[in-house]
């Protein structure tokens, strides 16, 4: 069997908090963001990009970035490849800026287009501030649909946070993307090989305008899509996946920490957190 054309390493929701004391749910999600890139260290995988798919840190905090920003420099002084980082919902564009790219603040959407070799990725951000959904809106779809007219000589692979498929938590799919319908006409019959996304905290597979869409297992905590739609269960459990591009062809793997999956909470989904969830996009 040939060599993958390329090999890449998907991390989502890491949710870092701001101090080394900090616990979600009793999870040290630092640690366990540690815990994922020594065991890809200690694998012997050759990376040739790593992909953050958003929800980066746990609610927008500044030092949560800067935390995060060690564990970025840790990748890129270790492999020399590059890093793309995606925002998610649990993110705040400003101290993401700041702390991880060094450019001036800004509340305006983090998009860009990332090389490795022949293959292109192109970042999208479905942040919406102060919402748990996604939204592309029409100025980022206008300049996806500029990018997306020049083909890339192997192929391109979309990461953004939310995905535009449901997925296995039922209450998740009031939270996913909005613009579906913007979004498939956007992309539908380009060079668009497949979708990296996150913000499910399962491993999800789905297909959206002809392509694959991969939604990777949550670095923070895991949910349970075996349970009654009513509540969320978060529980234990931690990963991350490896995405094989071969001929122009996705393959996606998810690779579990070890561990038990323990329950950590159960959360009920109340008519007052739709209504807050359901909210429209600020003006
Ligand atoms: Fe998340």
């Amino acid at each position: 069997m040939a060599a993958p054309d390329q090999t890449l390493i998907l991390i989502a929701d890491t949710h870092i908090q701001p101090h080394p004391d900090d616990r979600l749910d009793g999870e040290d999600t630092f640690a366990n963001l540690n815990a994922v890139l020594d065991r890809i260290a200690s694998s012997g995988i050759v990376p040739d990009g790593f992909i953050f798919a958003g929800d980066l840190a746990n609610d927008g905090e500044p030092a949560s970035y800067k935390r995060f920003a060690v564990a970025v420099s840790k990748i890129q002084n270790t492999y020399g490849v590059p890093v793309a980082l995606a925002l998610g919902n649990h993110d705040a564009r400003e101290p993401f800026r700041t702390a991880l790219l060094t450019h001036p603040p800004s509340t305006e959407r983090h998009n860009e287009v990332v090389t490795v070799g022949p293959l292109r990725i192109i970042i999208l951000d479905t942040l919406v501030p102060g919402r748990a959904y996604g939204q592309l809106g029409h100025d980022q779809l206008h300049w996806l649909s500029v990018q997306l007219g020049i083909r890339a000589e192997s192929g391109t692979i979309l990461v953004m946070h939310h995905p535009p498929t449901h997925g296995g938590v039922e209450a998740l799919n009031h939270i996913l993307l909005r613009d579906t319908a913007d979004f498939h006409e956007t992309i539908y019959g380009t060079d668009v090989i497949g979708i990296l996304a996150g913000h499910v905290h399962h491993p999800t597979a789905g297909m959206y305008a002809g392509v694959p869409v991969w939604s990777g297992p949550a670095v923070a905590y895991s949910l349970d899509p075996c349970w009654p739609g009513e509540t969320f269960r978060s529980i234990t459990g931690s990963g991350f996946s490896i995405i094989h591009i071969r001929r122009r062809t996705m393959v996606a793997s998810a690779v579990m920490m070890p561990g038990m999956q323990r329950e950590i909470a159960v959360s009920p989904i109340t008519a007052s957190l739709l209504e807050r969830w359901l909210q429209p996009p600020p003006v």
